[in-house]
């Protein structure tokens, strides 16, 4: 089966990067994973999907471990993608009583969420949590609607969207003009409207998420927002992000920022040149990010 996104993103060559994030995001989600499945019946179905690196798969396979088993279901499109992450939450399994039988059960789905359904290929499900992909389907409220035809009744529907733009790097770094990450922040703010314009089929959706969730018939909902926070000096894993960052800010952001930062860029970014940014210890990552909750009547 073959499977493909809409955003025009070579998530491919983007495996590594998001293998990064899910263990730089660990501490988070490991929070999350176990505030989401406390209420959750026995034995119970969790599907992830746009699971990116799998650092949620891995936590909702160790929180479900923690309470007595169930099943995780990975959704992705791109083969590369899901198969990193289903490695990561099948090294997180434990077996039972030294069987072969997982306390829980990981099953990889390839799907392109826009195409097929996840109530046919993933539901009934009792949670479902879809962080950071909603907004690279063409039509997000259709997504939304998706996603919650695949909840069981009682279900949950846990959707990250939105929070704070992340920070990573000092005001003034020497070279060039100060302020550089906000004129990238602002570049990449840019590229995000291109990117959603540039969908075949895109729709706008000029409404936030508590909206999208009442009216696709959720109840119960409320948000809560998590703080990912890796201060300087930073553990190398974080500076090797930061520099994948940059990297990916330079490329979305080179037909968008002036030349003197152009040029900034492409020293912060040379490994031989004396200001490389991976060799700087003042680096450091803070993002929030936020889930919006709701339950299937
Ligand atoms: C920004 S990453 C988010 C990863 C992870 N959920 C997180 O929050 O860190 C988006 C993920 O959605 C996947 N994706 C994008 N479009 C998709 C689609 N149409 N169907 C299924 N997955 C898709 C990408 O392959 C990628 O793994």
């Amino acid at each position: 089966m073959t499977a493909h996104t809409h955003d025009g993103i070579d998530w491919t060559s983007r495996v590594a990067s998001l293998r990064r994030a899910a263990e730089i995001d660990a501490d988070a989600v490991r929070v999350i994973a176990r505030r989401l499945v406390r209420t959750l019946p026995d034995d119970p179905t969790v599907v992830d999907v746009g699971c990116g690196g799998g650092g949620m798969a891995v936590a909702l396979v160790e929180s479900l471990t923690a309470r007595g088993g169930g099943t995780v279901v990975l959704v992705d499109a791109v083969p590369e993608v899901l198969d990193a992450a289903v490695t990561a939450a099948r090294a997180a399994a434990t077996y039972e009583n030294d069987t072969t039988t997982p306390t829980v059960r990981v099953r990889p789905v390839l799907a392109d969420l826009a195409a097929e359904q996840p109530a046919d290929i993933a539901g009934p499900a009792h949670l479902v949590w879809a962080s950071r992909v909603v907004h690279h389907l063409p039509d997000q409220r259709r997504g939304v609607g998706d996603l919650v035809a695949a909840l069981a009744p009682g279900g949950w529907l846990a959707l990250g969207e939105g929070g704070l733009e992340s920070r990573c790097l000092p005001w003034d770094l020497g070279i060039g003009e100060p302020g550089l990450h906000d004129r990238l922040a602002h570049a990449r703010a840019e590229w995000f409207v291109r990117m959603r314009e540039s969908m075949p089929g895109s729709v706008r959706l000029p409404v936030g998420w508590n909206t999208v969730l009442t009216d696709a018939g959720l109840v119960e909902v409320t948000a809560f927002s998590y703080l990912v926070d890796h201060p300087a000096p930073a553990k190398p894993v974080v500076r090797e992000l930061v520099v994948q960052q940059l990297q990916w800010l330079a490329e979305v952001g080179a037909q968008r920022l002036h030349a003197a930062d152009r040029h900034a860029l492409t020293r912060l970014l040379d490994p031989d040149d004396p200001a490389f940014i991976g060799r700087r210890d003042d680096v450091f990552l803070l993002s929030t990010g936020t889930v919006h909750l709701g339950r299937k009547p």
